[in-house]
């Protein structure tokens, strides 16, 4: 493996930060060096509200993650970027190889490449440019034709684009403490990078990860990221509903909705009761369980309405054979996989982080799908540098991040 053995994974959520870090070893084994989760403050929705809140938090989280390991281990962070602000398009592009030039060279693929770069305004970034696909001489289906003989080389490619401002609000907060960001990554595909089997991603399938204020969406067909998109509704408006519904403060209804809820009240023997305990001197009293579990009933069934509608957005007129996969804390709900299927149909599972072996207990959980998905993406992504991104167009502050087109942008298109 290459010199680049290190990796630190900064997920920084609505509901918690958590830094990972770790080192590939001389196998290529991934083994967990040190974690650091901490409850977040500063977000909202999926955004920097307060940037020295979440600076805080980020510095708690990244020392907890090196209290085993001592200061000094040379390492970029991967840091996951999420909100409504994140867009996606899908482009094409075509280069022309003349006769002369021979075999399609991997010069000519970063010249294709770079072409795919969209003119964004100058309050926008480009996050991604993943190449998803090339025909070579009309000839599709192409992973990577490099060496291939061809005069005409197009390029396929799923880009995501996001407010400036906001991007580097994230690169901010981690060099605040002493880190560099080696690359930012959108969410979804973190968490796809962590959850998603070969067969789906194939087949086709909608992966929701359900966090604290965000829902993210990554459609993935042949192989390929081919849409995404945030909806700004999570696992916390479940619990501020059934806050409104029961009149109970959101601690004490956070705890509620973890250990009574279900977003399937119909499986709940009608009799089933539960005690809410006393609280800011209010007397404790029983409750029906299933009255309890309508609000958050109405609630997942709204979010599973801006799904249909995402999807359709996507261009696309039903889910995709591989199904739904749902994973993020949300997808911790009882009941959410019975309520996907009766209401969608087809296959619904929900993934809980995989693809490291030896995995520490505490991320084997679909809330740690995003962070374990960043350190999977970094590896995956090693050669390819933070380099500037926008070609000339570099933002204020000259700080570019993502996909860079070094010697090693092969690994992206494999
Ligand atoms: N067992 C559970 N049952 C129901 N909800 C749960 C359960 N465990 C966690 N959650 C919910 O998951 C949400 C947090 O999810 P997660 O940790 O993925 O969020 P986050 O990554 O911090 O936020 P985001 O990705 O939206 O910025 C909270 O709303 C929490 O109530
Ligand atoms: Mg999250």
């Amino acid at each position: 493996m290459a010199k680049d053995t290190f990796y630190t994974a900064v997920d920084i959520g609505t509901d918690k930060v958590t830094s990972i870090m770790s080192r590939v070893g001389s196998e290529g084994e991934l083994k967990v060096l040190g974690t650091g989760v901490v409850a977040s403050q500063g977000m909202h929705k999926g955004q920097i509200e307060n940037l020295e809140e979440v600076q805080e938090t980020v510095r708690t989280s990244l020392e907890e993650a090196q209290r085993y390991i001592g200061k000094g281990v040379p390492t970029g962070v991967y840091a996951s970027v999420t909100g409504t602000h994140l867009t996606c398009l899908n482009t094409r592009e075509i280069v022309d190889n003349p006769d002369d030039v021979g075999d399609i060279s991997s010069r000519l693929l970063d010249r294709l490449i770079r072409g795919s770069f969209p003119d964004v305004s100058p309050t926008q970034e480009v996050l991604h440019v993943i190449p998803s696909g090339y025909h070579v001489d009309g000839l599709g289906g192409i992973r990577n034709p490099v060496g291939l003989h061809g005069n005409l080389v197009e390029v396929e490619a799923h880009v995501v684009i996001g407010d400036a401002v906001s991007l580097r609000n994230t690169v901010k907060v981690i060099e605040a403490n002493k880190a560099s960001v080696k690359s930012l990554v959108l969410h979804s595909l973190a968490s796809a990078e962590a959850t998603l089997n070969g067969d789906e991603r194939e087949l086709g399938v909608v992966l929701v990860d359900i966090g604290g204020g965000t829902t993210d969406i990554a459609i993935y067909r042949q192989g390929q990221p081919w849409y995404s998109a945030v909806i700004p509704v999570g696992g916390s408006q479940l619990t501020k509903d059934l806050s409104v519904a029961l009149k109970t403060p959101m601690y004490l209804t956070e705890e509620m909705k973890i250990k009574w809820g279900s977003v399937m009240p119909e499986s709940i023997a009608a009799e089933e009761e539960v005690v809410i305990p006393s609280f800011q001197g209010q007397p404790k009293h029983s409750l029906s369980r299933r009255f309890l579990c309508e609000p958050l009933h109405a609630r997942m069934l709204e979010l599973i309405k801006m799904i249909v509608l995402k999807v359709r957005q996507s261009g696309l007129r039903e889910f995709p054979p591989g199904g739904i996969v749902l994973t993020g804390g949300g997808a911790d709900m009882t009941g959410i996989v019975h309520l996907f299927q009766k209401t969608l149909g087809g296959q619904v599972r929900v993934a809980y982080p995989d693809g490291i072996a030896g995995l520490p207990a505490q991320l084997k959980k679909p809330a740690f799908s995003a962070s374990v998905g960043l350190l999977l993406w970094g590896i995956k992504h090693q050669g390819e540098t933070r380099s500037s991104l926008n070609l000339g167009r570099s933002m204020p502050g000259n700080k570019p991040w993502g996909w860079g087109f070094g010697k090693k942008r092969a690994a992206a298109v494999k």
